[in-house]
Formats: structure tokens, sequence, C-alpha cells
């Protein structure tokens, strides 16, 4: 029905920005195979008219790395699942295990009493369908696919691998606009945060609904939950030293932060403030907030981590001051790289105390290798 409307608008307007939105609303499908491309490979640097959420990179080299990634945290802070689906080798993204196969998926477990679980399944080929700003993947022989809806107003991940002894369906309703690096979900925003690392956030907040079976138990909870995506065509390893990044909802605002230090030096900052769906601020300028990392018993390289002090000025003049409080390790790959849970409380503009926020947030430190 609707490519005949269509067709008929077309035919009586013959309109080329018409045109532009019929082609873009149309699926488009990437096969993605397990073997790599040998050759260069172009990353897509300028955000286009939909299509945020597919394939930014041409083909998979063994330098190029390209990622979906999905989480959960509950409400009660005890529980969260983060989900990637990979098409990339180790000498791209060096945090994955070495395997020759592009197309890996990976699971993290957090279990209420704090006992983690990680799988890695392999996919013998990814097939992506991008269809507005949505996309939905299936990773052939995993038993792990994905499937967005092309507005961002949903995405539910399912696995089913019995090999591995997990089963399970997450599901997204988005709470929050998609956005950039540097601003709103529209064509022509650079979607690189920081030197050959493009962003793309599809969901920064939602309604999670995680059910899943693990070794035979039950592993289901309600909570906040997120959706992003990352690329480049060099070995992101070579391109960071330091990255913070993390995500939350405080109250009615859902809260998106990235610094990323590189080896020259730059210091790329993004940050993203929404409520009631809409953007209060997606800024990719380092003097719109201030992220400070807080240490126990001494400093970062003597001390315990605890957590960070949050400041963001948002548009219209508020400023929200936000305590991020670590109450969990997620995942422990110390030095180089841990994920932590934990909670929030904060002011707008040195109002009310706004408490039970939740966090999930991350360290990459590069810089002692
Ligand atoms: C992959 O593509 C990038 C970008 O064109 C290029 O710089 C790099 O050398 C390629 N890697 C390999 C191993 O061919
Ligand atoms: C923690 O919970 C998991 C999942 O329910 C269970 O398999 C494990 O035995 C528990 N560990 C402890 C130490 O109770
Ligand atoms: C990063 O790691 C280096 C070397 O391991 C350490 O000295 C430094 O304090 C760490 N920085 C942060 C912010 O954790």
């Amino acid at each position: 029905m609707k490519v005949l409307v269509i067709t008929w608008l077309l035919q009586a307007l013959s309109v080329s920005a018409l045109r532009t939105t019929v082609r873009d609303d149309s699926k488009q499908t990437k096969i993605v195979p397990s073997t790599v491309f040998s050759g260069n490979v172009n990353a897509n640097a300028v955000s286009k008219h939909g299509y945020l959420d597919g394939p930014q990179l041409s083909a998979v080299n063994s330098s190029s790395y390209e990622w979906w990634y999905f989480d959960a945290v509950s409400g009660d802070h005890l529980s969260s699942i983060t989900i990637v689906f990979y098409t990339a080798l180790a000498s791209g993204f060096g945090f994955i295990t070495p395997t020759t196969d592009v197309t890996v998926v990976g699971v993290d477990f957090v279990f209420p009493n704090g006992t983690t679980n990680s799988i890695m399944l392999s996919a013998s080929e990814a097939v992506i369908t991008t269809e507005g700003q949505g996309s939905s993947a299936v990773f052939k022989n995993s038993g792990a696919r994905w499937e967005g809806s092309p507005d961002l107003s949903w995405y539910t991940v399912k696995i089913n691998a019995p090999g591995s002894g997990v089963a399970g369906t997450f599901r997204l309703n988005s709470v929050a606009p998609a956005h950039y690096s540097c601003g709103k979900a529209d064509a022509g925003q650079l979607v690189m945060v920081a030197p050959n690392i493009g962003w793309s956030n599809a969901i920064p907040d939602s309604a999670g609904d995680v059910d899943f079976t693990v070794n035979g138990e039950k592993f289901n909870f309600q909570g906040s939950a997120y959706h992003d995506h990352n690329w480049g065509a060099q070995p992101f390893q070579d391109n960071i030293v330091l990255e913070h990044w993390g995500r939350g909802r405080l109250g009615d605002y859902s809260i998106v932060w990235s610094i990323v230090n590189v080896p020259d030096g730059t210091e790329y900052a993004t940050i993203y403030v929404a409520a009631d769906q809409r953007i209060l601020i997606a800024s990719c300028k380092t003097t719109s907030f201030s992220l400070t990392s807080l240490y126990a018993n001494g400093d970062a390289t003597t001390g315990t981590f605890t957590g960070y002090d949050l400041h963001v000025d948002l548009d219209q003049g508020n400023s929200l001051d936000i305590q991020v409080t670590v109450e969990h390790v997620a995942f422990n790959g110390a030095p180089v790289y841990e994920r932590w849970i934990g909670s929030m409380s904060g002011r707008l503009n040195g109002g009310e105390l706004i408490s039970n926020g939740v966090a999930l947030f991350e360290e990459f430190n590069l810089s002692g290798l």
C-alpha cells in the first residue's frame, strides 16, 4: 500500500527531494562474510539521511573494526548484560579473543550475586539490513540476531545458543532521541567521536526488558537499556590512549558522556542529556561539561576509582551536577579495561536532590602498553 501511494506521488510530483526520501526509506542489505577483506576500506565520517545504524564500513579489513553494542542495567543496580555484535578481527579491535572469524558476538552477564560470565559466539556471516535510521541483523549460525525499527523507537536482541547454554530476548523501548557525537541525528553531522572512531547512538536510553536462561538458570530483569555503534578504518587501539564512556538515568534525565584522549595528546569530548523525549544538550564542545574521576586512598595510579563528578551545562541555561558512584565491577580487564555498575544522584540548578539514578560506565587505559 505504502509503495503504491509513493509511486503515485512520484508520478504526480516528480520532486527529486521526494525521491531521496523514498530511496532512504527502502531497505538495504549488506552481507559481511566471516573472512577478512584484503584491501582498503572506506569508513563513513559524515552522517547521511537515515542509515544511522547501518554498516558504516565498505568492508572489513584486518585494520578496521565495527560493532553494534547493547546493554542493560537493572533498576536495583545488581544485574547487567552487554551484547556486542562485532565485524572485526583482534588486529582491528584488540580486546576481542583473537580468531580468524570477522563476525563474532560477545555477551557478558553480571548476576545479582556479583558473579560474572562471558561467552563468545562465531557466525558464518552477518546479514545486516538497514531501513530508515534503524538496522536488523542475523549473525548466521551463531544463534544471535537483532531487529530494530526504522524510527529507532525499539530494538530486540535475540540469542539462541544451546551450545553455550544461553537463550533469551532483550527488548529496548527507547525513551531518548538518537544522536551523533556533536549533535542531533540529522544528515551532514560529523560522526567521528575522535579521529578514526565513528560513533552513532541509536538508543541513548530505553526501558529494557531482559529475559534469558543461562546454563539452566533464569536471568531476567528490567531496567535502563542502551544501544550504540562504533567503527573505524584504522585499529581502535592505535587511536586512543584513554577513554571514559558512560551513561545512565537520573530521574527523567538520560545522560551519555564520552571523553577520548588520543595519541597526539588531544582530548575529545561528547555530552548528551535528554528528558521527556527531548534533547537538552548534544554537544562535542569540551566546555559543555566536566567529568572528574574520583579516587579513594590515592590517585589514578595508586588509589581505587570510586566514580565521577559530572557537571553539565544544558541548553536554555540550566545545569546539572551529578555524582556517579561505583557500586559493582561489571567487567574486570584491569588495568586496560574495566566496566562498572554505579548509582547516580544530582541536582538541577542546585535544587532538590534527585537520587536513585543508575549508570553503566567504562574505562579504556592503554597508556601503560
Ligand atoms: C584497511 O583500510 C584502511 C583504509 O583504507 C587502510 O588504511 C589500511 O591499510 C587497510 N588495511 C589493510 C590491512 O589493508
Ligand atoms: C551466583 O548466581 C549464579 C547465577 O544464578 C549461580 O550460578 C552461582 O552459583 C551463584 N554464585 C554464588 C557464589 O552463589
Ligand atoms: C592509566 O594507566 C597508567 C599506567 O598503567 C596509570 O599510571 C594511570 O594512572 C592510569 N590512568 C587512569 C586515568 O586510570
